[in-house]
C-alpha cells in the first residue's frame, strides 16, 4: 500500500511541488490550505490531489481536518508542515498583531497539525514528520523577527521531537530552504531583493520549488530511516550552518 502523505498550505508555492514530488514518488498525498479556494481547486484540477480547507493555528481544526482526511484517504504516514506566513517590518514599526500572527501560523501549528498524527505514527511504529523551516530562522533576516523567531522555534521542536520518536521509528527533520521563487519571495521590494538578498547569494540566482520538494521527498524515504533531528539547509550557499 501506498504510504499517504499530508502537505500543509500543500496549493501553492513550495508546498504545491513538495505535494507534486511526493505524488510523482508514489506516495497517496492529501493537501491543506488556509483560505485560496481558487488556487485549491484550480491545483486539484491540475493534480487530482484533494484539497483540505482549515487554519493551522487553530487546534481543533487540524484536529478535525486530520481526523478527515485520515478517514477518506487513510492514516498518515508523511506530515509535511510548510504552510507559513510573512508579516514584514521593522521592529519598531512591528504590531503585536503582526507578530502574532506570524507564531501561529508558523510555530503554533507544529504543535496543532504533529500532536494529532503522533500517537498513530508510534503505534504503526512508523512516521516521518518534516518542517520547513527558513534560512532565517538559522541566521535571523532584519524585517523579520516575527518570522525568524518563529523559523528557529521550529528547529527546537525538530531537536526535541526527534529524541521522543527515535525509538518509535518515527524520524523529524527541518528542511531550511533560502529564498525560493515563490509569491512570497516576489512580494519583497526588488530593490531590496536586487540590492541587499540576491548578492548574498553565492549561487546566484533564486531556489525553486521543485528544489525544495525533492528534499522532502529524500527526508520521506526508507533511505533517510537514520536521519533524525537534522536540518538540511536548501539555500544556494547563502548561509552555511
Ligand atoms: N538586507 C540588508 N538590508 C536591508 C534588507 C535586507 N534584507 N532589507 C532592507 N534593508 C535595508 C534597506 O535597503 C534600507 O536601507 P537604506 O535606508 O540604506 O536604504 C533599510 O534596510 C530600511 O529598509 P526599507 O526602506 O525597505 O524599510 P521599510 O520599513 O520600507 O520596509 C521591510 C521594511 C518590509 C522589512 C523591507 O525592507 C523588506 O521587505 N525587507 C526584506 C525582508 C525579507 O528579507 N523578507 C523575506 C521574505 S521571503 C521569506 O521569508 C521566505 C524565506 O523563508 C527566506
Amino acid at each position: 500500500m501506498a504510504r499517504v502523505a499530508l502537505v500543509t498550505g500543500g496549493t501553492r508555492g513550495i508546498g504545491a511541488a513538495i505535494a507534486k514530488t511526493l505524488k510523482a514518488a508514489g506516495y497517496t498525498v492529501a493537501v491543506n490550505y488556509g483560505g485560496n479556494d481558487e488556487a485549491a481547486q484550480k491545483f486539484t484540477a491540475e493534480t487530482g490531489i484533494k484539497a483540505y480547507k482549515w487554519d493551522v493555528g487553530d487546534y481543533d481544526a487540524c484536529a478535525a481536518g486530520i481526523a478527515k482526511v485520515q478517514a477518506e484517504v487513510g492514516p498518515i504516514d508523511v506530515l509535511v508542515n510548510n504552510a507559513g506566513i510573512t508579516r514584514d517590518g521593522m521592529f519598531h514599526k512591528m504590531t503585536k498583531d503582526q507578530w502574532s500572527a506570524v507564531i501561529r501560523t508558523n510555530l503554533d501549528s507544529l504543535f496543532n497539525m504533529t500532536r494529532p498524527v503522533w500517537e498513530g505514527m508510534r503505534d504503526r511504529s512508523f512516521g516521518r514528520i518534516i518542517v520547513i523551516s527558513s534560512v532565517n530562522g538559522q541566521k535571523g533576516q532584519m524585517g523579520q523577527v516575527n518570522y525568524s523567531a518563529a523559523k528557529a522555534g521550529d528547529i527546537g521542536f525538530v531537536k526535541a521531537l526527534a529524541q521522543e520518536g527515535a525509538a518509535k521509528g518515527i524520524t523529524v527533520n527541518a528542511i531550511c530552504p533560502g529564498y525560493i521563487g515563490t509569491e512570497m519571495v516576489q512580494a519583497i521590494d526588488e530593490n531590496v531583493l536586487k540590492t541587499r538578498i540576491l548578492p548574498q547569494i553565492p549561487v546566484g540566482r533564486l531556489g525553486t520549488p521543485e528544489e525544495i520538494g525533492r528534499c522532502v521527498a529524500f527526508l520521506a524515504s526508507d533511505d533517510a530511516g537514520f536521519i533524525t533531528g537534522s536540518t538540511l539547509s536548501a539555500n544556494g550557499g547563502q548561509n552555511m550552518a
